[in-house]
């Protein structure tokens, strides 16, 4: 689908003020956050949130995450659990989300937590999300900047291609450091819970909270935890230590198999950071060349290895459930 690129504006000041200014109106800002490009509404206007749903086409009402510049705002929000304060100051700024009690004075819009009692919040990192909640006086509730089910996007061409004019504004800051979605942690009791693995590897949380459980089938609704989520067009065939020539090899490390039609190496280095920030864009390309299949190397486990396996096994899933 061509999309005229008018939408899409480098980051600078007056920029920043006018994509402010959509979003204190109601409308959508599309901008970078340093693990993916969010979609971004005024988190306190219904109307505002109620569009992000309509851009992304997502069939239900899925709870999103609330963007806050510091704990200052997130402490008029939701209730602090002690675990979550060490979590704050360790991690924040950045590539963590804590799913908490919501205040009952909260002015945050009731449809951003889906009715839950509970409101996901995240302190981006990134220069330009910061100068954007700093402009724009709101939390911004902001899921990833593309169609629901789809790969998310790690650059404001990405965004273009999967929402094209559904979104007023798209705010150009060049590619996502990290590349994959922050990680979600809530809490039961005393113990921390590892709703989403994501970009800050489940080793780093453990070293605050001490062993994370794992989430449960009534651990809160999580559409990052739907099966098939971040899909291709094109099939995936997992831990493929050998490839053919009508396959896109998504390779990893600096032992290739040879014969496929088209070859992405994720880190030739076997750098799981490298290859978690190529992840969504590579497989983005993949896609694009027509190979009816995407054959990926195995990659390790191991700390950011935990968030790329997840996602690759969502992107493997039959389709059809998100
Ligand atoms: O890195 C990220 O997290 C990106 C950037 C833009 O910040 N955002 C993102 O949002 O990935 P989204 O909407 O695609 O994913 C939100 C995740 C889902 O897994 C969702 O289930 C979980 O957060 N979540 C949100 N609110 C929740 C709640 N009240 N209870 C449990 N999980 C919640
Ligand atoms: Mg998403």
């Amino acid at each position: 689908m061509p999309v005229a690129p008018s939408n899409i504006r480098a980051a600078d000041d007056a920029a920043i003020a006018d994509a402010a200014a959509i979003l204190r109106a109601g409308g959508l800002v599309a901008f970078p956050t340093e693990t993916v490009y969010g979609l971004g509404a005024d988190a306190t206007n219904g109307d505002a949130v109620a569009a992000i749903f309509a851009a992304k086409k997502r069939p239900r009402f899925n709870p999103l995450i609330v963007h806050l510049r510091g704990l200052e705002d997130v402490n008029r929000h939701v209730e602090m659990h002690p675990l979550a304060k060490r979590l704050a100051e360790r991690f924040w700024p950045g590539a963590l989300t804590l799913v908490l009690p919501r205040k009952v004075d909260s002015p945050l819009s009731l449809l951003v937590s889906a009715g839950l009692d509970t409101v996901a919040v995240r302190v981006p990192n990134h220069p330009v999300a910061q100068r954007l909640l700093a402009a724009a006086e709101r939390p911004l509730a902001a899921p990833s900047a593309n169609a629901s089910g789809k790969i998310s996007p790690t650059n404001a061409a990405h965004v273009a291609e999967s929402l094209g004019r559904n979104v007023d504004c798209i705010l150009d800051g060049g590619a996502c450091a990290l590349g994959l979605e922050s990680t979600v942690i809530g809490f039961e009791g005393e113990h921390a819970v590892l709703l989403r693995p994501g970009a800050i590897p489940r080793e780093e949380i453990e070293a605050v909270t001490g062993p994370l459980q794992d989430a449960t089938e009534d651990s809160h609704a999580s559409p990052g935890r739907l099966l098939s989520h971040y899909a291709p067009h094109a099939k995936m065939r997992l831990n493929a230590a050998t490839t053919t020539s009508d396959e896109a090899l998504l390779a990893f490390g600096p032992d290739v198999p040879i014969g496929a039609m088209v070859m992405r190496n994720l880190s030739a280095r076997g750098d799981l950071k490298e290859a978690a920030a190529n992840l969504f864009a590579l497989l983005r390309e993949l896609d694009a060349s027509g190979a009816a299949r995407i054959a990926v190397m195995p990659i390790p486990h191991a700390g950011l290895g935990e968030a790329i396996n997840d996602r690759l096994d969502r992107a493997a899933a039959p389709r059809g459930e998100a």
